[in-house]
Protein backbone atom coordinates (compact mmCIF):
# COMPACT_ATOMS: atom_id res chain seq x y z
CA UNK A 1 0.00 0.00 0.00
CA UNK A 2 1.16 3.65 -0.98
CA UNK A 3 1.56 6.50 1.51
CA UNK A 4 -1.22 8.37 -0.63
CA UNK A 5 -3.40 5.61 -0.23
CA UNK A 6 -2.89 6.02 3.99
CA UNK A 7 -3.53 9.45 3.81
CA UNK A 8 -7.08 9.13 1.63
CA UNK A 9 -7.63 6.93 4.30
CA UNK A 10 -7.30 9.08 7.16
CA UNK A 11 -8.82 11.96 5.37
CA UNK A 12 -12.03 9.84 4.54
CA UNK A 13 -12.03 8.68 8.36
CA UNK A 14 -15.81 10.29 9.37
CA UNK A 15 -14.55 11.06 12.72
CA UNK A 16 -11.39 12.37 14.63
CA UNK A 17 -9.41 10.37 11.99
CA UNK A 18 -5.92 11.92 10.76
CA UNK A 19 -4.09 12.72 14.01
CA UNK A 20 -0.88 11.14 13.25
CA UNK A 21 0.48 12.60 16.47
CA UNK A 22 -1.61 13.98 19.55
CA UNK A 23 -0.28 14.47 22.69
CA UNK A 24 -2.92 15.31 25.87
CA UNK A 25 -1.67 17.48 29.17
CA UNK A 26 1.90 15.73 28.33
CA UNK A 27 4.43 16.09 31.19
CA UNK A 28 7.95 14.86 31.96
CA UNK A 29 9.60 15.69 35.04
CA UNK A 30 13.25 14.36 36.24
CA UNK A 31 13.98 14.14 39.57
CA UNK A 32 12.01 14.82 42.43
CA UNK A 33 11.12 17.55 45.18
CA UNK A 34 13.45 20.90 45.20
CA UNK A 35 15.66 19.20 42.96
CA UNK A 36 12.84 18.18 40.10
CA UNK A 37 13.20 20.05 36.51
CA UNK A 38 10.04 20.51 34.38
CA UNK A 39 11.16 19.63 31.26
CA UNK A 40 7.86 19.36 29.70
CA UNK A 41 4.93 20.82 31.23
CA UNK A 42 1.42 20.06 30.25
CA UNK A 43 2.14 19.72 25.99
CA UNK A 44 -1.37 19.59 24.30
CA UNK A 45 -1.04 18.70 20.70
CA UNK A 46 -2.29 17.34 17.39
CA UNK A 47 -0.83 16.96 13.78
CA UNK A 48 -2.66 16.09 11.51
CA UNK A 49 -1.40 13.53 9.06
CA UNK A 50 0.62 14.82 5.81
CA UNK A 51 1.53 17.20 7.41
CA UNK A 52 5.68 18.77 8.22
CA UNK A 53 5.96 20.67 11.82
CA UNK A 54 9.02 22.09 13.02
CA UNK A 55 9.69 22.26 17.08
CA UNK A 56 11.85 25.64 18.41
CA UNK A 57 12.65 27.02 21.64
CA UNK A 58 15.68 27.76 23.06
CA UNK A 59 18.52 25.31 24.48
CA UNK A 60 17.14 22.97 27.67
CA UNK A 61 13.39 24.35 26.65
CA UNK A 62 12.40 20.86 25.86
CA UNK A 63 12.59 19.71 22.80
CA UNK A 64 14.36 16.84 23.18
CA UNK A 65 12.12 15.92 25.98
CA UNK A 66 9.49 16.09 23.47
CA UNK A 67 10.32 14.66 20.66
CA UNK A 68 11.33 11.28 22.85
CA UNK A 69 7.94 11.28 24.56
CA UNK A 70 6.22 11.58 21.41
CA UNK A 71 8.30 8.53 19.29
CA UNK A 72 7.66 6.56 22.80
CA UNK A 73 11.37 6.38 22.99
CA UNK A 74 11.01 8.11 26.92
CA UNK A 75 7.91 7.76 28.90
CA UNK A 76 5.75 11.04 30.03
CA UNK A 77 5.23 11.41 33.74
CA UNK A 78 1.93 12.20 33.04
CA UNK A 79 -0.54 12.89 29.99
CA UNK A 80 -1.07 10.70 27.21
CA UNK A 81 0.60 10.08 23.43
CA UNK A 82 -1.56 9.04 20.61
CA UNK A 83 0.31 7.96 17.48
CA UNK A 84 -1.85 7.22 14.23
CA UNK A 85 -4.82 6.29 16.28
CA UNK A 86 -2.72 4.58 18.94
CA UNK A 87 -2.50 4.77 22.49
CA UNK A 88 1.49 4.16 23.21
CA UNK A 89 1.14 5.40 26.88
CA UNK A 90 1.32 2.58 29.00
CA UNK A 91 2.28 0.01 26.24
CA UNK A 92 4.39 -2.80 27.10
CA UNK A 93 7.93 -1.99 25.98
CA UNK A 94 7.99 -4.72 23.23
CA UNK A 95 4.96 -3.72 21.75
CA UNK A 96 6.43 -0.13 21.74
CA UNK A 97 9.59 -1.42 19.94
CA UNK A 98 7.29 -3.08 17.59
CA UNK A 99 5.17 0.29 16.90
CA UNK A 100 8.15 2.25 16.72
CA UNK A 101 9.85 -0.21 13.78
CA UNK A 102 6.78 -0.65 11.89
CA UNK A 103 5.00 2.75 12.22
CA UNK A 104 7.90 5.13 12.58
CA UNK A 105 10.97 5.99 11.22
CA UNK A 106 13.80 8.29 12.39
CA UNK A 107 16.69 10.91 11.14
CA UNK A 108 19.19 11.80 13.38
CA UNK A 109 21.64 14.92 13.20
CA UNK A 110 24.53 12.25 13.02
CA UNK A 111 22.69 10.31 10.16
CA UNK A 112 23.25 6.61 12.38
CA UNK A 113 23.75 4.76 9.25
CA UNK A 114 25.20 1.07 9.93
CA UNK A 115 28.84 1.48 7.97
CA UNK A 116 29.31 -2.42 7.42
CA UNK A 117 26.43 -2.54 5.20
CA UNK A 118 25.38 -1.43 1.84
CA UNK A 119 22.81 1.48 1.26
CA UNK A 120 20.27 -1.13 0.40
CA UNK A 121 20.58 -3.42 3.68
CA UNK A 122 20.51 -0.04 5.49
CA UNK A 123 17.53 1.15 3.91
CA UNK A 124 16.17 -2.16 4.34
CA UNK A 125 16.85 -2.78 7.93
CA UNK A 126 13.72 -1.24 9.32
CA UNK A 127 11.96 -4.27 7.45
CA UNK A 128 14.09 -6.72 8.90
CA UNK A 129 13.81 -5.99 12.13
CA UNK A 130 9.82 -5.88 11.68
CA UNK A 131 10.26 -9.32 10.76
CA UNK A 132 8.59 -8.68 7.32
CA UNK A 133 10.50 -10.03 4.06
CA UNK A 134 12.57 -7.19 2.74
CA UNK A 135 11.58 -5.71 -0.30
CA UNK A 136 14.38 -4.92 -2.82
CA UNK A 137 12.16 -2.82 -5.08
CA UNK A 138 10.41 -1.16 -2.46
CA UNK A 139 14.46 -0.05 -1.37
CA UNK A 140 15.10 0.51 -4.99
CA UNK A 141 11.71 2.84 -5.24
CA UNK A 142 12.67 4.76 -1.52
CA UNK A 143 16.49 5.27 -2.78
CA UNK A 144 15.43 6.93 -6.12
CA UNK A 145 13.02 9.42 -4.07
CA UNK A 146 16.14 10.71 -2.68
CA UNK A 147 18.00 10.84 -6.14
CA UNK A 148 20.13 7.42 -4.67
CA UNK A 149 18.96 5.29 -7.02
CA UNK A 150 22.25 4.16 -8.18
CA UNK A 151 23.92 3.75 -4.79
CA UNK A 152 22.41 1.03 -3.36
CA UNK A 153 25.36 -1.35 -3.19
CA UNK A 154 27.95 1.79 -2.29
CA UNK A 155 28.66 1.89 1.87
CA UNK A 156 27.61 5.02 4.13
CA UNK A 157 31.73 5.90 4.27
CA UNK A 158 31.49 6.26 0.84
CA UNK A 159 29.16 8.73 0.46
CA UNK A 160 28.84 12.31 1.18
CA UNK A 161 27.14 13.37 4.40
CA UNK A 162 24.56 14.52 2.25
CA UNK A 163 24.19 11.66 0.34
CA UNK A 164 24.29 9.95 3.48
CA UNK A 165 21.31 11.69 4.99
CA UNK A 166 19.50 11.35 1.88
CA UNK A 167 20.01 7.07 2.68
CA UNK A 168 18.64 7.68 6.13
CA UNK A 169 15.63 9.71 4.98
CA UNK A 170 15.00 6.44 2.35
CA UNK A 171 14.89 4.20 5.03
CA UNK A 172 12.80 5.99 7.54
CA UNK A 173 10.09 6.11 4.33
CA UNK A 174 10.57 2.26 3.29
CA UNK A 175 8.08 1.46 6.28
CA UNK A 176 5.57 3.71 4.97
CA UNK A 177 5.39 4.90 8.37
CA UNK A 178 2.75 7.14 10.15
CA UNK A 179 5.18 9.79 11.28
CA UNK A 180 9.09 10.25 10.43
CA UNK A 181 10.55 12.16 13.65
CA UNK A 182 13.41 13.84 12.78
CA UNK A 183 16.08 15.62 15.34
CA UNK A 184 18.50 18.16 13.80
CA UNK A 185 18.69 16.63 10.57
CA UNK A 186 20.76 19.40 8.88
CA UNK A 187 22.57 19.99 12.27
CA UNK A 188 26.16 18.50 10.26
CA UNK A 189 25.52 19.59 7.12
CA UNK A 190 26.27 22.63 4.88
CA UNK A 191 23.65 24.93 3.90
CA UNK A 192 23.45 24.14 0.45
CA UNK A 193 23.52 20.79 1.57
CA UNK A 194 20.72 21.51 4.39
CA UNK A 195 18.43 23.00 1.79
CA UNK A 196 18.18 19.90 -0.76
CA UNK A 197 17.34 17.44 2.06
CA UNK A 198 14.81 19.84 3.62
CA UNK A 199 13.45 20.18 0.29
CA UNK A 200 13.67 16.16 0.50
CA UNK A 201 11.69 15.90 3.56
CA UNK A 202 9.29 18.83 2.38
CA UNK A 203 8.54 16.47 -0.89
CA UNK A 204 8.11 13.62 0.86
CA UNK A 205 5.09 14.90 2.80
CA UNK A 206 3.56 16.56 -0.20
CA UNK A 207 3.99 14.00 -2.76
CA UNK A 208 3.69 11.09 -0.55
CA UNK A 209 1.77 11.92 2.46
CA UNK A 210 4.79 11.62 4.75
CA UNK A 211 3.66 13.47 8.05
CA UNK A 212 7.24 15.30 9.54
CA UNK A 213 8.42 16.36 12.65
CA UNK A 214 11.58 17.92 13.00
CA UNK A 215 13.29 19.52 16.04
CA UNK A 216 15.98 21.86 14.55
CA UNK A 217 17.51 25.38 15.90
CA UNK A 218 17.52 27.11 12.62
CA UNK A 219 15.09 29.56 11.74
CA UNK A 220 15.45 27.94 7.72
CA UNK A 221 15.08 24.92 8.05
CA UNK A 222 12.14 25.41 9.90
CA UNK A 223 10.54 27.68 7.38
CA UNK A 224 9.97 24.42 5.00
CA UNK A 225 7.54 23.51 7.71
CA UNK A 226 4.25 24.01 7.30
CA UNK A 227 3.83 25.30 10.91
CA UNK A 228 6.52 25.68 13.67
CA UNK A 229 5.64 24.83 17.59
CA UNK A 230 7.43 26.89 19.79
CA UNK A 231 8.79 25.21 23.28
CA UNK A 232 9.93 27.63 26.70
CA UNK A 233 10.31 26.11 29.51
CA UNK A 234 8.83 23.22 28.79
CA UNK A 235 5.35 24.48 27.49
CA UNK A 236 3.90 25.52 23.94
CA UNK A 237 4.13 28.86 23.86
CA UNK A 238 3.84 29.41 20.31
CA UNK A 239 2.83 28.42 16.74
CA UNK A 240 2.89 30.42 13.42
CA UNK A 241 1.90 28.80 9.67
CA UNK A 242 3.84 29.48 6.56
CA UNK A 243 6.23 32.18 7.92
CA UNK A 244 9.05 33.56 6.52
CA UNK A 245 12.82 32.70 8.01
CA UNK A 246 13.14 36.27 9.34
CA UNK A 247 9.66 35.80 11.30
CA UNK A 248 10.81 32.68 12.92
CA UNK A 249 14.04 34.04 13.72
CA UNK A 250 12.59 36.68 15.24
CA UNK A 251 9.99 34.86 17.25
CA UNK A 252 12.74 32.66 18.77
CA UNK A 253 15.14 35.95 19.47
CA UNK A 254 12.12 36.84 21.78
CA UNK A 255 11.91 33.33 23.43
CA UNK A 256 15.62 32.95 23.75
CA UNK A 257 16.33 36.79 25.28
CA UNK A 258 13.22 35.59 27.68
CA UNK A 259 14.70 32.63 28.67
CA UNK A 260 18.45 33.96 29.77
CA UNK A 261 16.70 36.57 31.87
CA UNK A 262 14.91 34.07 33.35
CA UNK A 263 17.84 31.88 34.85
CA UNK A 264 19.55 35.08 35.45
CA UNK A 265 16.86 35.95 37.88
N1 LIG B 1 18.06 12.92 31.83
C1 LIG B 1 17.85 14.12 32.38
N2 LIG B 1 17.96 14.30 33.71
C2 LIG B 1 17.74 15.50 34.28
N3 LIG B 1 17.38 16.60 33.61
C3 LIG B 1 17.23 16.48 32.27
C4 LIG B 1 17.47 15.25 31.59
N4 LIG B 1 17.26 15.45 30.27
C5 LIG B 1 16.90 16.75 30.13
N5 LIG B 1 16.90 17.37 31.33
C6 LIG B 1 16.53 18.77 31.58
O1 LIG B 1 15.24 18.98 31.03
C7 LIG B 1 15.18 20.27 30.40
C8 LIG B 1 14.82 20.09 28.93
O2 LIG B 1 15.89 19.42 28.28
P1 LIG B 1 15.88 19.09 26.73
O3 LIG B 1 14.61 18.38 26.42
O4 LIG B 1 17.15 18.37 26.42
O5 LIG B 1 15.87 20.53 26.07
P2 LIG B 1 16.36 21.01 24.61
O6 LIG B 1 16.44 19.81 23.73
O7 LIG B 1 15.34 22.00 24.17
O8 LIG B 1 17.70 21.67 24.80
C9 LIG B 1 16.53 20.92 30.64
O9 LIG B 1 16.44 21.72 31.78
C10 LIG B 1 17.45 19.75 30.86
O10 LIG B 1 18.54 20.12 31.66
MG1 LIG C 1 18.04 18.99 22.68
Amino acid sequence: MGLRNKRQRHDEAPHGGGWAVELRGVSRQYGRGGAAVHALRGVELALRSGTFTAVMGPSGSGKSTFLQCAAGLDRPTDGTVVLGGTKITGMNENKLTELRRTRLGFVFQAFNLLPSLTVEQNVLLPMRLAGHRPSRRRAADVLSRVGLADKGRRRPGELSGGQQQRVAIARALVTDPDVIFADEPTGALDTTTAAEILGLLRSAVDRMGATVVMVTHDPVAAAHADRVLFLADGALVDQLEGVSADVIAARMNTLTARAAMRSAA
